[in-house]
C-alpha cells in the first residue's frame, strides 16, 4: 500500500488544475444505465470511485470506452443484474444504479450497502422514494429486491432531510415514471443540479433541480448525449486550505466561486485572501490565521467534506474554535491521528475545539477515509520534520493526483511504494 512522504515547511505558490467532481460523476454514470443511446461523459475525474463506478456498469452489460478526456457509456444492451455486496462494499455510492435499473427494467437486486468509517449511512430514504412510485421493496438477507413489473407512476415525495443521495435517486427513477413527480425538502447540491443537467441532454424533463422543489415529467424519448461534469467544489475547498495553512498563493483553475459561498465566508473570516481570477479563484494568505467557527450542514451551508480540512487549518489559528459536524455521526477520525501531529482538540459528542496556535511536528500517521486522510495531508504541509501518511488508497478515491499537483506548487511531498 503506498505511503506518502511529507516535509513540511513550504509556501505553496502557482497553479492547480481543479478536476472533474467526484460527487458529480458517480451518479451521473449510473444514470447512464437509464438509456439505450450513448452518453458521452466529459472532464470525468481520473480517481477509483470513477473506476469502481464503471466496472459496476459494465457487470450490468454496459459498454465502456475511454477517450481522451471523455468516455462514452452504451447501455444499449444492458441488463438488470444482481450487484453483490463485494461490490457495493467497495463503494457506497454503487447503490445509485438501484433507481435506474428498477426505473429501465422494472426490476432491480442490490446489496444493502451496509455503514462506513463516517457513519451508520442508512438508506431508509432512497427505499421509501422507490416506494411511492409504487414499487415493491423489499430486503431479504442483506439484498434490496425491487419490483415494478408495471413501470413506476409518478409521486408527490418529501425528503425527511434533504439526502443527496436519495434526492438522486428519486430524479433518477422519476425520468421514467409515468406523469408528474414533485420532489420537496430535496437536496441543492450542485452535484444534483449538475445529475440533471445530464439528464435533460439525454431527454429527460427536470426542472427546479438545485432547489427544494424538484418537478420531473416522466418520458420514454431518450436520445444520445454529451454531458462535462462541472469542477469539483470539494478539490477546490481542500486546496484553498492549502494555500492558506502554508501562508502561500494558489490559483486554481476552473474553481467556481459560486459553488463555494460558505467555504470562501468562513475562510475570509479566517484572514484569507480569495477572489476570481481569469481562469478560477485565487487564494492567498500572509496575515496570521484568526479561529473561525463553523458548523457543517447540507448545501448551501458549510460542506462537511470539507470540515477535516477545515479543522487541519484551524489547529494553526491564533486561538480557539469549535467546529460542529451536523450531517455524520462518526465523522472525526482524522482528530486522533492529528493530535498524533501535535495538534491540540477536544471532542465532546458532534463537536470538536480546536485550540490552535501549538507547532505541529511530522509523524507517522493512518488514513482511515477520503477526506480526513487529506486532513493529515495538509497539517503535514506545516509539521516541522517529516510525516508519513500510511494508506493513501483513501486519498486515490477522490482527488486526482494529489501529491503530483502538490509538489508543482512546491510541496515536500513524494509517494513511496511497499
Ligand atoms: C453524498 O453522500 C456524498 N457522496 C458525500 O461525500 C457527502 O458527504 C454527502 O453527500 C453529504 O454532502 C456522494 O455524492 C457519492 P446524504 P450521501 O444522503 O448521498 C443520512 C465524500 O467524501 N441519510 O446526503 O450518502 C445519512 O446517514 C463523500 O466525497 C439517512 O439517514 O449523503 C447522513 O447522515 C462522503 N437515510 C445524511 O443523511 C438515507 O436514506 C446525509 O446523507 C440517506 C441519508
Amino acid at each position: 500500500m503506498d505511503r506518502l512522504r511529507i516535509v513540511g515547511g513550504e509556501r505553496l505558490q502557482g497553479a492547480v488544475a481543479i478536476s472533474g467532481a467526484k460527487n458529480a460523476a458517480l451518479p451521473q454514470i449510473a444514470a447512464a444505465l437509464l438509456s439505450p443511446h450513448p452518453l458521452e461523459l466529459n472532464n470525468l475525474p481520473a480517481v477509483t470511485d470513477v473506476d469502481n463506478m464503471l466496472g459496476v456498469i459494465r457487470l450490468h452489460g454496459a459498454e465502456v470506452s475511454k477517450g481522451p478526456g471523455a468516455v462514452v457509456i452504451d447501455a444499449s444492451a444492458a441488463l438488470s443484474k444482481e450487484t453483490s455486496y463485494e461490490t457495493v462494499r467497495k463503494m457506497r455510492a454503487t447503490v445509485l444504479v438501484l433507481g435506474p435499473l428498477l426505473a429501465r427494467f422494472g426490476h432491480a437486486r442490490v446489496s444493502l450497502p451496509g455503514g462506513c468509517a463516517i457513519g451508520a449511512r442508512p438508506i431508509d430514504m432512497h427505499l421509501k422514494a422507490l416506494a411511492a412510485f409504487g414499487a415493491d421493496i423489499d430486503v431479504e438477507g442483506g439484498l434490496i429486491v425491487a419490483e415494478a413489473p408495471n413501470g413506476l407512476t409518478g409521486a408527490r415525495i418529501v425528503l425527511s432531510s434533504p439526502s443527496v443521495g436519495a434526492t438522486e435517486t428519486a430524479i433518477m427513477a422519476a425520468t421514467t415514471a409515468k406523469g408528474e413527480t414533485e420532489i420537496l425538502n430535496a437536496a441543492r447540491e450542485p452535484e444534483v443540479a449538475d445529475l440533471a443537467v445530464c439528464l435533460n441532454a439525454m431527454g429527460a424533463r427536470i426542472e427546479g433541480a438545485g432547489t427544494h422543489r424538484i418537478l420531473v415529467e416522466g418520458t420514454t424519448a431518450w436520445r444520445p448525449a454529451t454531458h462535462y461534469t462541472i469542477p469539483d467544489r470539494v478539490e477546490a475547498g481542500t486546496y484553498a486550505i492549502a494555500a492558506a495553512i502554508t501562508g502561500g498563493e494558489l490559483e486554481l483553475t476552473n474553481a467556481r466561486l459560486e459553488h463555494l459561498a460558505s467555504v470562501v465566508q468562513a475562510l475570509e473570516a479566517a484572514g484569507v485572501g480569495i477572489w476570481p481570477g481569469d481562469r478560477g479563484l485565487i487564494v492567498s494568505r500572509s496575515a496570521p490565521l484568526a479561529p473561525v467557527d463553523i458548523t457543517t450542514e447540507p448545501y448551501p451551508g458549510f460542506p462537511t467534506d470539507l470540515q477535516a480540512q477545515f479543522i487541519a487549518l484551524m489547529c494553526c489559528a491564533n486561538g480557539a474554535s469549535l467546529v460542529r459536524e451536523t450531517v455524520f455521526e462518526n465523522r472525526f477520525m482524522h482528530v486522533p491521528e492529528l493530535m498524533r501531529l501535535g495538534a491540540d482538540i477536544t471532542l465532546q459528542g458532534t463537536t470538536a475545539l480546536v485550540r490552535g496556535g501549538r507547532k505541529l511536528h511530522g509523524a507517522q500517521v493512518m488514513a482511515t477515509d477520503l477526506r480526513a486522510s487529506v486532513s493529515l495531508v495538509l497539517a503535514a504541509l506545516v509539521a516541522d520534520g517529516e510525516t508519513i501518511v500510511n494508506r493513501v488508497y483513501h486519498l486515490d478515491r477522490g482527488y486526482e493526483g494529489l501529491d503530483r499537483k502538490l509538489h508543482m506548487c512546491g510541496a515536500n511531498i513524494e509517494r513511496l511504494g511497499e
